[in-house]
């Protein structure tokens, strides 16, 4: 029998990976305001306000946690530094996607977290797989994915990016558990 957490927790190394909450919301927006980052989502908005971030926060909590589950990653000693999210989108396979703030950048966060949530997703998702695309212009992400397992496709897709406001050609990868 498969039973849905409805509030994960995913504790790694350095991070643990929690439902975001209201009072996260300032944090986030602080983090997240930054083009450098949106840009290389798909869905991220620019500038990035903390109204942004308080919906945000409103629609995780109303996710179904069977489909969708995102995590604010937080480190043991400097709080909050990122956001990952799994999902079903538009692919038979969930898909991942996250964001760390540009000062925590370069320390393994971004791999670390996604390591812990790939076990999560294989152990209590009850996943096989997940699917992630990076744009061809951000190899520091498929850096990450290939550090945690991804792999390649040869799937290259055109993917709308609301902070660029333009399609980007997105190089898609696949893990299985
Ligand atoms: C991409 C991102 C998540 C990486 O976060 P991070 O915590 O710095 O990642 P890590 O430290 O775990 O790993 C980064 C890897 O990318 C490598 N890297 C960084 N810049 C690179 C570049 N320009 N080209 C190739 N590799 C690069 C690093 O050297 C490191 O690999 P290594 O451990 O083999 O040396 C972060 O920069 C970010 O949030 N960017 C904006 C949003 C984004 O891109 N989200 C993902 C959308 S698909």
């Amino acid at each position: 029998m498969c039973v849905i957490e409805t509030s994960p927790v995913v504790e790694t190394r350095r991070l643990v990976l929690r439902a975001p909450a209201p009072q996260d919301a300032p944090r986030i927006a602080a983090l997240a305001n930054d083009i450098d980052i949106a840009r290389m989502t798909k869905r991220m908005p620019h500038p990035f306000h903390v109204k942004h971030a308080e919906d945000f926060v409103v629609q995780v909590a109303a996710q179904d946690p069977a489909r969708a589950s995102t995590f604010v990653i937080e480190h043991e000693d400097q709080g909050p530094v990122g956001v990952i999210g799994l999902f079903e989108g538009e692919d038979r396979v969930p898909e991942t996607g996250y964001w760390i703030g540009r000062e925590f950048w370069g320390r393994g966060f971004a791999t670390e977290a996604l390591e812990g949530a790939l076990v999560w997703a294989s152990r209590k998702w009850r996943r096989r797989a997940l699917v992630a695309g990076h744009f061809a212009d951000n190899p520091a992400s498929g850096r990450v994915l290939e550090k945690a397992g991804f792999l390649y496709t040869g799937e290259t897709r055109r993917a709308f990016s609301l902070a660029r406001r333009a399609d980007a050609d997105t190089r898609m990868m696949v893990w299985m558990a």
